[in-house]
């Protein structure tokens, strides 16, 4: 008896010294939490679908430059550059299907070797059950080209 309790208190031990070694070895930032635990609420989810006109030229713009750095008019990304946007929201593809918000705010490029752009901006919609809503978005494009 004494010594399996030995024997199992020793695996415990090496089993405590092997997941700190791992730990140690692979420093994780993130892990699953269970909702549950957290006594959250089940998730409710919601499919929106619009699409995003970014008009850069022609007589109504909604893309702007608003600002540049020196080095932007000879850096391959346009680096610094700072665009400020209100872009219309529509159901459809084309531009004059029923508008459903605006998206607003700013892109800039953040990256000297590669399309990295800064994006900031508030999806407002006017429409239906979202109406009056706003989603704030923060994050990388490395797609849009910029103007
Ligand atoms: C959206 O909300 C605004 C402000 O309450 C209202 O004036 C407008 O008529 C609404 N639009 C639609 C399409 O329901």
């Amino acid at each position: 008896m004494t010594k399996a309790l030995t024997f199992f208190s020793t695996l415990t031990v090496l089993f405590f010294l092997f997941s700190s070694y791992v730990t140690a070895k692979q420093p994780r930032f993130y892990r699953s939490i269970s909702p549950t635990s957290l006594a959250l609420r089940k998730e409710k989810l919601s499919h929106l679908h619009f699409y995003f006109h970014d008009i850069v030229s022609g007589p109504k713009p909604t893309a702007i430059r608003v600002a540049e750095a020196q080095v932007t008019k000879h850096s391959p990304t346009l680096f610094g550059a700072v665009v400020m946007i209100d872009d219309p929201l529509t159901a459809g593809p084309e531009p004059s299907s029923k508008l459903v918000g605006k998206a607003q705010g700013i892109y800039a490029s953040a990256s000297q070797n590669d399309m990295g752009l800064l994006m900031v901006m508030n999806l407002d919609f006017s429409e239906g059950k979202y109406n009056g809503s706003t989603l704030s978005l923060l994050g990388r494009n490395s797609h849009l080209i910029l103007i």
